[in-house]
C-alpha cells in the first residue's frame, strides 16, 4: 500500500461551534459506519475557525485539529491575533499557513510564513504550508518557476520533514476547475525534486468525491487539502472512503 495519506478539510470561514458539534456527531457516525471503506493509511483532520477548536477537539476521535493561522509571536500587543499556544491549549496540532486566500487579502508573504513555520514547530505542531501558481502564471507556463519560489521562501529555515507542502493553483481553489492529474502528478514529482524526497505534499484545489481516488493514487500525491466539499460530513466521508 502507498504511504499515509492525509486528508484534510479546511472550513475557512464557516461553521460556529454548535454546527461545529453537529458536524461530528453526523461525522462519527458515519465514520464507523465506513470504517471498513477507510483504508488504515488514511488520516484525516479539520482545520476550523478559532472558535471550534476545542469544540472540535472534545467531539472528535481521531481527528487532527487544525488551526487556520496563528500569530508568530507569543504574546502582547497584537489585537485580533492568536497565537501557537493559544490554538495549541485547545488541542491544535497542526496550522494552515500561507493559504492563497490569506496571502492575496490579508497580505501574508512567504517571509512571514516561514518564520511563523519555524514558530509553530517550536512549539510541537505542523506546519501545513500553502502555496500555487495564478491562472495567469499557469497560462504563461510558470508555475514550476512561481511556485519554486513561494517554496524557497516559504520554508526558509524550516526542516521539510517537519511540515506538510500544500500544493494549491489558486484557479482551482473554489472553482471546479482542476489542472490534468497528469499536470498534478508531474508538478508534484518537481515538488519533491527540490525539496526531499519524503517530504509529504498534498494537493489542494476543487478536491471532490468524484476526483479524489485518481488523485490519491498518484505517486508524488500524499494527500489533500479541500475546502467546498469539508463542510458536509456525508461529502467529507466520502472523500476518506476514496468515494468507495
Ligand atoms: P476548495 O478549496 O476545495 O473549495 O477548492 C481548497 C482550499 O482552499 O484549500
Amino acid at each position: 500500500m502507498k504511504n499515509n495519506l492525509y486528508i484534510i478539510g479546511n472550513w475557512k470561514m464557516n461553521k460556529n461551534p454548535t454546527e461545529t458539534r453537529e458536524f461530528m456527531k453526523e461525522f462519527n457516525k458515519l465514520y464507523e459506519e465506513n470504517k471498513n471503506k477507510i483504508n488504515s493509511n488514511i488520516f484525516y483532520g479539520i482545520a476550523a475557525p478559532a472558535t471550534n477548536l476545542a469544540m472540535l477537539k472534545i467531539t472528535s476521535n481521531d481527528c487532527l485539529v487544525v488551526a487556520q493561522n496563528v500569530n508568530e509571536n507569543e504574546s502582547g500587543s497584537h489585537t485580533g491575533e492568536i497565537s501557537i499556544n493559544m490554538v495549541k491549549s485547545v488541542g491544535a496540532g497542526a496550522v494552515i499557513l500561507g493559504h492563497s486566500e490569506r496571502r492575496k487579502m490579508y497580505n501574508e508573504t512567504s517571509q512571514k510564513v516561514s518564520q511563523k513555520a519555524q514558530k509553530v514547530i517550536e512549539a510541537g505542531l505542523i506546519p501545513i504550508i500553502a502555496f500555487g501558481e495564478t491562472f495567469e502564471e499557469y497560462k504563461m507556463g510558470k508555475t514550476k518557476e512561481v511556485i519554486k519560489k513561494m517554496i524557497k521562501e516559504s520554508t526558509k529555515g524550516v526542516n521539510l520533514l517537519q511540515v506538510i507542502l500544500a500544493y494549491e493553483p489558486v484557479w482551482a481553489i473554489g472553482t471546479g476547475k482542476t489542472p490534468s492529474l497528469k499536470e498534478i502528478q508531474k508538478i508534484c514529482a518537481y515538488i519533491r525534486s527540490i525539496t526531499n524526497p519524503n517530504v509529504i505534499i498534498q494537493y489542494g484545489g476543487s478536491v471532490k468525491p468524484k476526483n479524489i481516488g485518481k488523485l490519491m493514487n498518484q505517486k508524488d500525491i500524499n494527500g489533500a487539502l479541500v475546502g467546498g466539499a469539508s463542510l458536509d460530513p456525508k461529502i467529507f466521508i466520502k472523500l476518506l472512503t476514496l468515494n468507495k
